[in-house]
């Protein structure tokens, strides 16, 4: 059994679309999921599948390697950042090198980096008048959003969108591409 862990802080859509398409699943399960916040979306959701969540304060993210001691007593295989608005510190960027994979909802390495994440980013992409955006999942390391790109998937951005019109068309793309490509990672 390959055992996942998602981290996430907001609502939790694609930690849900995941645990979804791997409920059941004899060789890859949603084994836990950490957040930084109490209060998200994320925790209610995953009752649904009785997959346990935790929370950590922001001190525990910041060292990691409380993290670390999680990640490994629970045996997880693969690490995925679904809506986790954190940057992922050392010692857990080694500790978990070439196994941690985050979605970023644009098409990096264009609105990427420091302070791009949620709404800001449909935001800039709105400000610039592109005409297309889409989803990102990459590998993790030590740049934000700089790690190897995995899979890039694109839609189109209307004239009349706003921040949460492109959000609702990029979720549909996340929620269709992400747990495929998650399985596909994890059978190498
Ligand atoms: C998703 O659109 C994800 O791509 C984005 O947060 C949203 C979380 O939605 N992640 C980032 O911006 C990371 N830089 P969800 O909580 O409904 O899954």
């Amino acid at each position: 059994m390959k055992r996942i862990a998602i981290f996430a802080s907001g609502s939790g859509t694609n930690a849900e679309a995941i645990a979804r398409y791997f409920e059941g699943n004899t060789e890859i399960e949603v084994t836990c999921v950490l957040s930084n916040r109490a209060n998200a979306g994320v925790h209610q959701r995953m009752q649904a599948f009785g997959i346990p969540t935790y929370t950590y304060a922001k001190e525990v993210w910041s060292e990691a390697h409380p993290i670390v001691e999680v990640l490994q007593k629970h045996n997880i295989d693969l690490v995925v950042l679904a809506g986790f608005m954190r940057k992922i510190e050392q010692p857990l960027t080694t500790a978990y090198a070439g196994r941690i994979v985050n979605i970023h909802p644009s098409l990096l390495p264009l609105h990427g980096g420091p302070g791009m994440y949620g709404h800001h980013v449909h935001e800039a992409v709105l400000a610039d008048g592109d005409t297309e955006s889409g989803i990102t999942i990459h590998y993790v390391d030590e740049q934000i959003d700089g790690g190897e790109i995995i899979f890039q998937a694109k839609c189109e951005v209307l004239p009349d969108d706003t921040p949460d019109t492109l959000a609702n068309r990029i979720h549909v793309l996340e929620h269709r591409h992400f747990p495929q490509v998650i399985e596909g990672v994890l059978q190498g």
